[in-house]
């Protein structure tokens, strides 16, 4: 079964950034998209977690076209069925590890994790508060959040940008056992092929084309 289809994805600022992409994710599947720097990889990731419109092209999401969604119907897909790790992580900064989580888990009526906490290496720090976590520590948290929504699909921007090679491998393992057992797929923008290579499949964006590469 498919979680995403997007086709003919086209994309254009002041100039077209990139043109007809197409790109299919299936339950339990891992997908990894590498390019240079200024490729237009967050964008086209945005794209496809529906939070910026293409200016060509069709996302669609459990068998729901993006475009014919009201905002209700739309807003209610990125609580429940969207998980989005961004390159820059949003956490409450005055709040403590543990209430950044709660918040989500309270939104979307789901429990608390104790051994994902356990896993992220994270459950001596959850009463921190964020300002006094350290730059890898807030991403694990970050991801501890989004984990805690039981997303249908994660999309992450550079996840492991402030990781170590082992705790970014260990990260990756996380994500694994996360959408095999909930029957979710994984969508990662990386800079680094190792990570890539833990993936199904490999897209390079480069000139403006989406190209299979593994
Ligand atoms: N909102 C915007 N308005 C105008 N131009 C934008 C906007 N967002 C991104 N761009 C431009 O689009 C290009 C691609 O940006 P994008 O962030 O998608 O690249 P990227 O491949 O993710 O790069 P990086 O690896 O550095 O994160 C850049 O030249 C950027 O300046
Ligand atoms: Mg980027």
């Amino acid at each position: 079964m498919y979680l995403l289809r997007a086709t003919d994805i086209s994309h254009s600022f002041d100039y077209e950034l990139f043109s007809n992409l197409s790109l299919s994710l299936k339950t339990k599947e891992k997908i990894a998209i590498t390019g240079v720097s200024g490729s237009g990889k967050s964008t086209f990731l945005h794209i496809l977690a529906t939070l910026l419109k293409p200016t060509k092209g069709d996302v669609n999401i459990l068998s729901k076209d993006i475009a014919s969604l009201n905002m209700k119907q739309l807003n209610s897909m990125r609580s429940k069925e969207i998980g989005i790790i961004f390159q820059a992580h949003y956490l409450f900064k005055g709040f403590s590890a543990l209430e950044n989580v709660k918040v989500v888990s309270i939104l979307s009526g789901t429990d608390l994790d104790e051994q994902l906490f356990k896993k992220l290496n994270i459950s001596h720090v959850m009463n921190n508060k964020i300002s006094n976590l350290s730059g890898g520590q807030q991403q694990r948290v970050s991801i501890a959040r989004v984990l805690t929504k039981k997303p249908a699909i994660i999309f992450a921007d550079e996840p492991t940008g402030n990781l170590d090679a082992k705790t970014a491998n260990e990260l990756m393992d996380i994500f694994d056992d996360y959408i095999i057992k909930n029957n979710a797929g994984f969508i990662i923008v990386t800079h680094d092929d190792s990570i890539a290579n833990k993936c199904d499949k490999i897209f390079h964006l480069e000139n403006k084309e989406l190209n299979r590469v593994k």
